[in-house]
């Protein structure tokens, strides 16, 4: 399906801390479109993995447990938006360093990751989305009408995430942080099955030296140039 039978659809990945989730939100909250953070539903689904005990390197537990797992994103990219788990809202749970060291693990099973994708496309078929990720360019929605592949230095990226994990009132390493990123780096760009690539269409951003605002304009721009 392409644009022309459904509103339009923005497609936002790139490694951690480069800055996909701000400027995806802002984005959507610009053009009146639902922000919709994939990455919020593998969070989402580790967490829920965590508070029951399940070893997180059972796929079949874990496929079990999504099977049964109700997941609602619900945000007008005003605010951070709120993430529902079998109707509770666990949005404030989902940044934890425990969520962080397990996510990836999680991301990487093949049978999560088809199960996580027919959700997110049912979630984006009216059109009118943003949608941010690592997969979603080149795997989840292939014909967005608009791709994004924002990145930033290493260093710009564990510092973002220092100060995330800051202002919850967690206070880790700076170099700790680094590592643990590029490690969670190298395997969602390592797996199988929708690894974190950029798709040859998607226009690169690199976020390093760029104020939020600024990325958000050149993507707005970009936006209303290719679709109108
Ligand atoms: O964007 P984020 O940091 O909230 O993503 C959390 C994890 O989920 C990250 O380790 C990669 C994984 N993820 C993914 O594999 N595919 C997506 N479309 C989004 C996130």
């Amino acid at each position: 399906m392409r644009g022309r039978e459904r509103g339009p659809v923005v497609a936002v990945d790139g490694p951690a801390g480069a800055g996909k989730s701000t400027v995806a939100r802002k984005m959507a909250e610009r053009l009146g479109f639902l922000y919709l953070d994939s990455g919020a539903m593998y969070r989402a689904l580790a967490l829920k993995a965590l508070q029951h005990g399940i070893d997180l390197r059972d796929e079949s537990q874990i496929v079990d447990l999504l099977r049964s797992s109700q997941i609602d994103l619900v945000g007008n990219g005003r605010h951070q938006p709120t993430v529902w788990l079998d109707g509770e809202d666990v949005t404030h749970l989902l940044r934890t360093p425990e969520v962080n060291a397990s996510v990836s693990l999680v991301a990487g099973f093949p049978l999560i990751r088809e199960e996580m994708v027919r959700r997110q496309r049912v979630l984006a078929c009216a059109g009118r989305v943003v949608m941010d990720g690592r997969d979603i360019g080149t795997y989840v929605l292939p014909d967005a009408d608009v791709k994004f592949y924002l990145t930033a230095s290493l260093e710009a990226r564990a510092k973002r995430r220092l100060n995330d994990l800051k202002a919850m009132g967690f206070h880790l390493d700076l170099e700790v942080l680094g590592e643990e990123i590029r490690h969670r780096d190298a395997l969602d760009a390592s797996r199988e099955v929708g690894p974190l690539r950029q798709a040859e269409d998607a226009i690169l951003i690199d976020t390093t030296d760029m104020e939020v605002d600024c990325v958000v304009e050149m993507m707005v721009d970009n936006f209303r140039r290719r679709v109108s």
